[in-house]
């Protein structure tokens, strides 16, 4: 279950817009978020993710996610302004699905790099490989167990190896859930069918296993060592 104050605060941690309170809500002083480029071409992932599905994924889902965000945050405003609680609980699910599509796919592009670069190569995190041998006893029982449960996801969803207190984790969230609460997202992969229905059509484990070619693991080192205060400052400052 999605903490909605939690996401709040990723939004304000992403946004370079100012704190508004009372006087000051209004929707003209509201800052828009916009869809951050990607760190590299449309075509840098080709093989393992085309550069058809790179650029309608980006240029398309995650635009649109970044503009239904902003209507429904300047809606949230008006409703605040008048006092219309109503309208301010409609809108909540808006915020949710588009706010938490807006994180993932910021976080997912951050995690990706072209197969042939030095991030993608797992000795780019050793602090992180170190940890994850501890837990799951050697690399490839990680990529196995994090591969079932990619494959186990449900309609749409998200695959996250995640930090928290305790150590690492693999979690999923539904539909546009961003991960929230005390863990931290060390990378995500996108299990929604418009991520690789294009290419691969209906061959779902074969993204999965392709998709270990491009994962970024320079980024995937430095969230591990930060916090998630760091992740999304990072984050904010290539929006
Ligand atoms: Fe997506």
């Amino acid at each position: 279950m999605v903490n909605f104050g939690n996401l709040l605060q990723y939004l304000a941690v992403q946004s370079p817009q100012q704190i508004l309170s009372g006087d000051q809500l209004n929707t003209t002083a509201m800052a828009a978020y916009t869809l951050p480029a990607l760190p590299y071409a449309y075509d840098a992932l080709e093989p393992h993710i085309s550069a058809q599905i790179m650029e309608l994924h980006h240029s398309k889902h995650h635009a649109a996610y970044v503009a239904n965000l902003n209507n429904a945050l300047q809606s949230h405003v008006v409703a605040v302004t008048s006092s219309d609680i109503a309208s301010q609980i409609a809108l909540q699910a808006a915020i949710k699905f588009n706010g938490g599509g807006h994180i993932n796919h910021s976080l997912f592009w951050q995690n990706l790099a072209p197969a042939s670069s030095e991030e993608a190569k797992s000795e780019a995190a050793p602090s992180l490989t170190a940890e994850i041998q501890k837990t799951w006893g050697s690399f490839d029982a990680f990529k196995k167990a994090f591969s079932t449960t990619l494959l186990g996801i449900q309609g749409s969803g998200w695959g996250w190896l995640v930090k928290d207190g305790s150590g690492l984790r693999i979690v999923t969230t539904k539909d546009q859930d961003p991960v929230v609460g005390g863990e931290i997202p060390i990378f995500g992969v996108d299990m929604w069918e418009h991520a690789y229905y294009l290419q691969y059509l209906n061959g779902k484990a074969a993204y999965v296993e392709n998709i270990w070619n491009v994962i970024n693991w320079k980024t995937a080192e430095e969230r591990f060592l930060g916090t998630r205060e760091d992740i999304f400052k990072t984050l904010s400052a290539a929006l």
